[in-house]
């Protein structure tokens, strides 16, 4: 959704609030600093004035401790608010990055297909700088440098009122070029970030998918894609920078026009006598001041722009509404295990068919469910229902009973362990990885699931066994270890409801028996879904559930299911049949 200027700022200004007491300091010092310049073209005035012309001793020696005393004041105010502001600002890109985290970890799963974790990323880390900038820096640089021109230009209506009001007059006429430069630069900065997402996306495709590039001959290819966005990128920046190259000069030229008036003038005056040599030079003095500051919150403008580019990518992420939530008033959850389908059918979003369609199935407590189904069938989304990754379109889901949306969500997934096709390992130690699956585990529950999940022996051999790092060991171990290490966690966690979705898949036939072993005794006793691959594995399944474009066309034992000589039978011999002809692997069925 496009937000408004207006909303953006006041968004971004919520970020403070937390540091109001800190933030109101650094205004204070700020004001102090900023006053500050005001009195160096009056303390100017007098040095020239009462030392050199008249020779006024007692001020002379009265000078040192005023110069002291004010630059103690100028030196202290000026730290405070360099260094305040930057605790704020680094303050404020912890709250941020840790809003967008807590919000990646409502997001379901499937959020996560539509962004690359790359882009992600450069969101988290540039894009939240950029808008650190806009509170801490451009913040401060307007109040900073507004109280100094104030502060200036008061000087310079006390030393001479008609040159301070030309002084006045000239200064937002200045203003003008550099807003509209601004404008400019946000639809850049905008552009860029998005850029930088995309170059990091590409980066991240070359590095993951590096065998693919290598075997298909695709290098080329991918120089070529990337060297595009890179040109963009590059361009982008080009022109930013030309934008940002031009503030300085334009005011520079603004500022010599001025410069020059104010010798003419002043400098007539002086040598018709109608002003003291200390008041001339002061007031000079005081259009030089000004420039700086003028300069500085000049830039201000366009890095602010840059920043509210930077805060509307951030709020994309931030504004995503988990779509799934716990009930305002959860009922309580049922001691029966039971799960129930009743005419239950979803649509992926952005699809125009219905991945499964009016589904009704029971799985009693304590049952071991099979589903099976060609590829596309929609068992992998019916199993994602039931820990309300996703929430049927239509139909309800019930356990024991009560409605999966009337639980509150961490009690249902309580309840619910998975092990999954793809293995997902945390980069920390195995020992940590198996611990994930219970809050407060001890030592000895982990190495009895390690046990349990056949993972024991082949841990022990590590050269570190348990503290062995799956980062680093990565690579070294296979995919049957690795799944023995994800279902030693799943049987840590004892959950009454057991999902595999293709636990086996893709493993040699040794790995898969041992898998298998690990995953009989995961299995016994629990209420289990499993999608399965490989029909001999689950000849002893109490339940077969045949699927076929998002429906269930067959129900029954392994072997009333045979006999029937309907869609499993159909896939029993195709898979048989492709076993004769090659190795069992060819075989798969899913
Ligand atoms: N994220 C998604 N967005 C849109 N459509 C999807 C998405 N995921 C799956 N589908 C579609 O939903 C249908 C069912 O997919 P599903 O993954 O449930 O099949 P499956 O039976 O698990 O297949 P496989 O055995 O290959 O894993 C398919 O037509 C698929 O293209
Ligand atoms: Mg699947």
């Amino acid at each position: 959704m496009e937000q408004t200027n207006f909303q953006i700022y006041k968004r971004v200004f919520s970020f403070l609030k937390p540091y109001k007491a800190l933030f109101l300091t650094a205004l204070l010092c700020m004001m102090v600093f900023g006053s500050s310049d005001g009195g160096i073209p009056v303390i100017v005035k007098y040095v020239l004035d009462r030392v050199f012309s008249e020779q006024d001793k007692t001020f002379l020696y009265l000078l040192p401790a005023i110069l002291i005393g004010f630059s103690t004041i100028r030196a202290a105010s000026e730290f405070g608010q360099l260094f305040l502001i930057s605790k704020i600002g680094h303050n404020i890109v912890r709250d941020i990055r840790a809003a967008m985290n807590r919000t990646l970890l409502q997001l379901p799963p499937s959020y996560f297909i539509k962004i690359s974790p790359a882009d992600l990323l450069s969101r988290l880390t540039s894009d939240v700088i950029m808008v650190r900038t806009i509170l801490t820096d451009s913040i401060a640089s307007i109040l900073r440098d507004s109280v100094r021109i104030l502060a200036l230009i008061i000087t310079a209506l006390y030393l001479d009122p008609i040159l301070g009001s030309i002084a006045i007059i000239a200064v937002p006429v200045g203003i003008v070029p550099v807003i509209r430069l601004g404008k400019k630069m946000r639809r850049l900065g905008r552009q860029g970030q998005d850029a930088i997402g995309i170059l990091s996306s590409l980066l991240q495709e070359t590095i993951l998918g590096s065998r693919v590039v290598r075997i298909f001959g695709r290098e080329k290819f991918e120089e070529a894609r990337f060297d595009s966005e890179n040109e963009r990128l590059n361009r982008t920046f080009v022109k930013t920078e030309k934008a940002r190259a031009l503030v300085t000069p334009i005011n520079e030229l603004l500022a010599s026009l001025a410069i020059s008036g104010v010798i003419l003038y002043g400098g007539t005056s002086v040598m018709h006598g109608t002003r003291t040599q200390g008041d001339f030079i002061a007031f000079l003095l005081s259009v030089f001041l000004l420039y700086d500051p003028f300069k500085r919150l000049s830039k201000v403008h366009t890095s602010i722009q840059q920043g509210i580019a930077g805060a509307e990518r951030l709020f994309d992420i931030l504004d995503e509404k988990p779509q799934i939530e716990s009930p305002v008033n959860p009922l309580p959850l049922p001691d029966s295990n039971k799960l129930e389908l009743k005419n239950v059918s979803f649509i992926y979003p952005g699809s125009e068919h219905k991945a499964i369609s009016n589904i009704s199935l029971k799985i009693e407590e304590g049952e071991k469910t099979a589903l099976v189904g060609l590829s596309g069938a929609g068992k992998s989304t019916l199993i994602d229902l039931i820990p309300r990754f996703i929430d049927p379109t239509e139909g309800v889901l019930t356990l024991g009973g009560v409605n999966l949306k009337d639980l509150k969500l961490e009690e249902l997934r309580s309840r619910i362990a998975l092990v999954g096709q793809h293995t997902f390992l945390f980069n920390d130690t195995i020992y940590n990885n198996i611990a994930y699956g219970k809050e407060d585990a001890t030592r000895d529950e982990v190495i009895a699931a390690a046990k349990a999940a056949f993972a024991y022996d082949f841990i022990m051999q590590l050269r570190n066994g348990f503290d062995t790092n799956t980062g680093e060991a990565g690579f070294a171990l296979s995919g049957g270890e690795r799944q023995r290490i994800a279902i030693a966690r799943a049987i840590l966690k004892d959950a009454p409801i057991l999902i595999l979705d293709e636990a086996t898949a893709s493993l040699d036939n040794k790995s898969e028996r041992e898998v298998q072993f690990a995953l009989q005794k995961l299995v016994e006793g629990r209420t289990t879904i499993v999608i399965a691959h490989r029909l001999s594995t689950i000849r002893n399944a109490d339940k077969i559930v045949v699927m076929k474009n998002g429906t269930i066309v067959e129900i029954g034992t392994h072997d009333v299911l045979l006999k029937q000589e309907g869609e499993f039978s159909r896939l029993y011999a195709l898979q048989f049949s492709s076993l004769d002809e090659s190795n069992e692997t060819a075989g798969t069925i899913r």
